[in-house]
């Protein structure tokens, strides 16, 4: 057994124990405390009607979370609290369904927010701080250069890895946080090993691919950020990598609500959303009206004016939001919703002030490889439209953002000629990693057409390329046949 799994064990232990204490406190005051940086921000109490906000625990949390950032209407309670909820496959296979269950069964969320019956007193280690950088164990290619200490997943499939992963989260020290992809919170330490982060520091996402149609979803999300690096705007770190050699690569990125160890004790940050920024429930559930709640409700338009109310520097981030959707939409990616784009907010400790709220840098971006590019849509209406968006729609939505319409010409034609030419640029020269499977090479091409043909449809220059269709997609590892529900529409061309 190596020392990853014997950490695991002994966590595994302490932590059935640590769950038991916390939850039966839950049971007997029906409270909980939530805290940031160890600092107490306040209580909520679970009710018939869910959480209640108990008030703010002093006046710098009350400042900070209650004046500055977006609070529940009802009772004050911080938005960000009204909206951590299980999304992943995982959690319903841990029985956790609602929102009480999945504060109970865990202790760690983002941006070092810890919730328990007994927080701060309930984490034997320290907050999260990065403990050392993906930069000095990239090579110049983009691809990791440490060495993944953990067990390789046994498979792939969407399920059985749902069912692997679901043992880890049973820990209630394992970190929470949102999203649809199997994801194991990782360690990344100096000398560049990476292991699972239970009793160790969360320092970054490790997203792992899935079988058949997402066999190269590794490879779509590290090219998707690799393009978005090209365009200038500020990307979360990130590099391919390979944590088994029979397996496809998986995508790793470092977190960025999180500080380097130099500013342990100095400045905090906090991470939002625009759901949460928006006063927004983030589900689709049956009771929410979609056109008004929801991560895909509304327009960029609409997240524009959100972000001109909490920005220290409103006109360079709503440029950067613009450019952010210009490369979801260049690339071919579905899913930018509220929950792909977020701030960050800096809060300095000694003068318990908030330092600046800015956009975050840019993160979960993958390309809809296997569906035909007309029918590839942005998921928040820019100009009103989410398909078949032309170079004027372009224009009117940077127009409505406030973005002067030659600054909006030049960021347009500056952003996609850049993905374009960075994409050809990848598919010619790949790492060997990036082409280690018939569906990763295709995925490779898949995204230098979409980009190709995306750019030179708004009249711009883009390098030779020869254009790959969805219809040529090879069969997958397994050797079935890719894609049974999409493989009809390929056809139609
Ligand atoms: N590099 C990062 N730093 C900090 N938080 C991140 C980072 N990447 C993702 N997240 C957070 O984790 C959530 C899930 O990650 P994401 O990449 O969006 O996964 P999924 O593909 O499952 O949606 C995001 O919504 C965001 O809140
Ligand atoms: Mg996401």
């Amino acid at each position: 057994m190596n020392t990853v799994d014997t950490t695991l064990e002994k966590a595994t232990k302490a932590s059935f124990e640590g769950a038991a204490r916390a939850i039966k406190l839950v049971n007997d005051s029906n409270t909980v405390t939530v805290c940031w940086y160890r600092q107490v921000i306040g209580t909520m109490t679970a009710t018939e009607n869910g959480l209640v906000w108990n008030g703010y625990d002093t006046p710098e949390m009350e400042k900070f979370f209650g004046e500055f950032l977006p609070t529940r209407e009802s009772d004050g309670m911080p938005q960000f609290l009204v909206n951590i909820m299980p999304e992943n496959t995982v959690f319903e296979k841990l029985g956790i369904e609602s929102q009480v269950d999945y504060l109970s069964s865990g202790l760690r969320f983002p941006s070092n927010t810890l919730v328990s019956g007994n927080s701060p007193f309930d984490l034997p280690f320290s907050n999260d701080y990065l403990t050392a950088n993906l930069a000095d164990h990239t090579d110049e290619q983009g691809v990791f250069t440490g060495s993944y200490q953990g067990k390789p997943p046994k498979s792939l499939e969407e399920d059985a890895l749902a069912e692997e992963l679901s043992t880890i989260w049973k820990n209630r020290y394992v970190p929470r946080y949102s999203g649809a992809e199997m994801k194991i919170p990782v360690t990344l330490q100096e000398q560049g090993e990476l292991q699972k982060a239970i009793s160790t520091p969360f320092t970054h996402f490790l997203k792992l691919p899935n079988e058949g149609l997402k066999e190269g979803w590794g490879v779509n999300e590290w090219m998707c950020m690799q393009l978005c690096e090209a365009t200038g705007l500020p990307t979360a770190k990130h590099a391919l990598i390979e944590i088994d050699d029979r397996l496809p690569p998986a995508y790793i990125t470092e977190r960025f609500d999180i500080n380097d160890e130099s500013k342990r004790g100095v400045t905090r940050r906090m991470m939002q959303d625009f759901c949460t920024l928006a006063g927004m429930r983030p589900l689709n559930d049956m009771h929410a009206d979609s056109h008004k709640e929801g991560k895909s409700a509304g327009s960029l338009e609409s997240c524009a004016k959100t972000l001109r109310k909490f920005s220290s520097d409103p006109q360079g981030d709503v440029e950067s939001l613009f450019k952010r959707a210009l490369v979801s939409f260049t690339v071919g990616d579905e899913d930018m919703h509220r929950k792909n784009i977020s701030m960050i907010f800096r809060y300095d400790v000694q003068t318990g002030q908030m330092i600046d709220g800015k956009m975050s840098p840019a993160y979960d971006i993958t390309a809809e490889i296997h569906k035909r590019n007309e029918n590839i849509a942005m998921t928040l209406p820019m100009g009103n439209k989410k398909n078949n968006i032309k170079l004027k729609t372009l224009m009117s939505c940077a127009k409505s953002m406030g973005i002067p319409e030659d600054r909006a010409s030049e960021i347009i034609e500056d952003t996609m000629t850049k993905i374009a030419a960075r994409a050809v640029e990848i598919a010619n020269n790949p790492p060997e990693l990036a082409v280690k499977t018939d569906m990763c090479k295709f995925t490779v091409h898949r995204i230098a057409s979409i980009a190709v043909a995306r750019t030179k449809a708004m009249g711009f220059e883009t390098p030779e390329w020869e254009n790959v269709d969805p219809v040529k997609m090879p069969a997958t590892r397994s050797g079935q046949e890719a894609a049974p529900i999409n493989m009809a529409a390929f056809k139609l061309g």
